[in-house]
């Protein structure tokens, strides 16, 4: 058994893309086809680049996916904490680069006619058990300097389910069926004489003249090559030192049609709660989520379904059963902004987009939009807010407590395994084990077959660990993830686990 399905993901795969079965040569080869590398591709196509996608799985098949479709410009981390990292400017770039990028969702959803389910909705952000009414003061006053007028504070949201106290409303919000857009973004870029590539993995990515992604065999040659594979795979470690891996958790309710207002919402929480609503045959789905921790760092990740659920079902008493659970994973970076731009340390001809902070739609748009006018020569005013090599020196503390946290994880390296043998590992389960010196990451499948690889993640070297709930090998250290039988489901990671027999590669890893 493999990991959740979304509800995007259940209604059906998106057509899958065309096969690389020879060299190419384009003007600009995107890696990567979830929204950011998507969008890359069709804006570049539509100004009329020679584009091609690679991707090694099927078209959204990573966490664009795992999303809940929130389409926003409610700073998950706040105006106000926005504003103290970044500058009144910064800030102000922030909300206008994020109502962009809704408002460009909006136009090529229209201009192309993606049946996606785009709707414009207002946003409500109150207050977790707890928190206190000055949070909400202190965010209406900083979204107002940021350029965010419209932003009222409200006596409580419109849930007649429960009364969630004092709250900001965030006017012209919008959400969307994720898939469905990237299966129409997908059609729209080959309208535009470009190319998506499925089922190409991205073997080796060189930048210069020219730039060369090898596949296995096979290469795209290009002019330009832009990675947006969620977490760069061409980067061993520069980004990766500014950013952390989060998992998130999502749960999918069925409620009586229209017994919930059709809205996005938000607690202050830490991690937070955020809903909105989602047709689903007669009925309507709650998707809700939160529950976040490190990723590979929290070991009752099956209890975090549960107690969404109780959340839920304190607040919605009408929901009727959950038939959907799914995990994602949030790439959280220091002073919460996404990188987009050169890469850093690379030919000029690198382009990157990574650091979701939560907000991966409009954070994947916004760098889509913001490395189409890098690569067209257009100035774009949102580059140096964005820019990845930069240093945030007020996030330093944040900076400083991620990488203790990383080294800390090589203490594993010593630690016991967490059963004596493989045969204490039970069905549908994995479990890590000791042998020697080596540690060998154990699953046992469904028929109680066992498969045994390396622990050893071949990003830098921390050990993976066991997700229960979305039955994954999870990297604490920078987000790579495998599935089961130590396939890389995400990066930095480019490779899969090693078999347990090569694992005396443990040693140069
Ligand atoms: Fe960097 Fe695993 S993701 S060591």
């Amino acid at each position: 058994m493999g990991r959740h399905l979304s509800f995007w993901s259940v209604g059906g795969r998106v057509a899958p893309g065309s096969r690389l079965t020879g060299d190419l040569q384009v003007d600009v080869c995107v890696v990567g086809a979830g929204i950011a590398g998507l969008t890359t591709a069709y804006l570049l196509a539509k100004a009329g680049k020679m584009v091609a996608v690679l991707d090694d799985g099927p078209i959204g098949g990573g966490m664009t996916q795992m999303t809940s479709g929130h389409l926003t410009s409610m700073l998950d981390d706040r105006y106000f904490e926005v504003e103290r990292l970044h500058g009144q400017q910064g800030a102000r770039l922030a909300a206008e680069s994020h109502s962009a990028a809704i408002d460009r969702i909006e136009s090529i959803a229209r201009e192309e006619k993606l049946d996606c389910d785009f709707a414009r909705v207002d946003g409500y952000l109150f207050l977790a058990e707890g928190d206190t009414p000055d949070t909400l003061q202190k965010e209406i006053a900083a979204a107002h300097r940021a350029g965010l007028h419209d932003v009222v504070i409200l006596e409580r949201a419109p849930f007649a389910s429960f009364d969630s106290g004092p709250c900001l409303r965030f006017p012209r919000q919008a959400q969307f069926h994720p898939l469905k857009y990237l299966a129409g973004l997908a059609r729209a870029i080959a309208a535009h004489a470009g190319r998506v590539i499925t089922g190409a993995h991205a073997d080796w990515i060189e930048g210069g003249t020219p730039a060369v992604v090898r596949c296995g065999d096979q290469m795209v040659v290009s002019d330009a090559i832009v990675v947006a594979t969620n977490v760069p795979v061409n980067d061993r470690v520069a980004i990766h030192t500014k950013q952390a891996p989060y998992m998130t958790y999502v749960i999918g309710a069925r409620i009586p049609r229209g017994s919930v207002p059709a809205v996005l919402s938000w607690d202050t929480g830490d991690p937070y709660h955020y809903l909105r609503i989602a047709p689903h045959g007669d009925d309507d789905l709650l998707i809700v989520g939160g529950e976040d921790h490190k990723s590979g760092q929290a070991d009752d990740t099956v209890e975090r379904f549960e107690r969404l659920e109780q959340w839920t079902r304190a607040r919605f008493p009408m929901v009727r059963d959950v038939p959907f659970r799914w995990g994602g994973q949030i790439m959280e970076t220091v002073d919460y902004l996404a990188f987009s731009g050169r890469n850093p340390g690379d030919h000029d001809n690198v382009f990157v987009h990574t650091g979701d902070s939560g907000m991966g739609l409009t954070h994947g748009t916004i760098g889509a939009m913001l490395i189409c006018d890098l690569l067209l020569e257009r100035d774009n005013r949102w580059a140096r807010l964005y820019e990845p090599s930069r240093k945030t020196m007020r996030a330093a503390r944040d900076y400083t407590a991620e990488n203790l946290n990383v080294a800390r994880q090589y203490a594993d390296w010593l630690t016991a395994g967490e059963v004596d043998s493989a045969e204490d590992v039970p069905q549908g389960a994995g479990a890590i084990v000791r042998r020697g010196l080596r540690k060998i990451a154990v699953y046992r499948d469904e028929s109680g077959a066992l498969h045994e690889h390396s622990a050893v993640c071949p990003h830098l070297g921390c050990m993976v660990r066991w997700n229960r709930a979305e039955r994954t090998w999870d990297c604490p250290c920078h987000g790579s993830r495998f599935d089961p039988l130590g396939k890389v489901i995400n990066g930095p990671a480019n490779r899969d686990l090693a078999p347990a027999e090569r694992s005396d590669d443990q040693r140069a890893a």
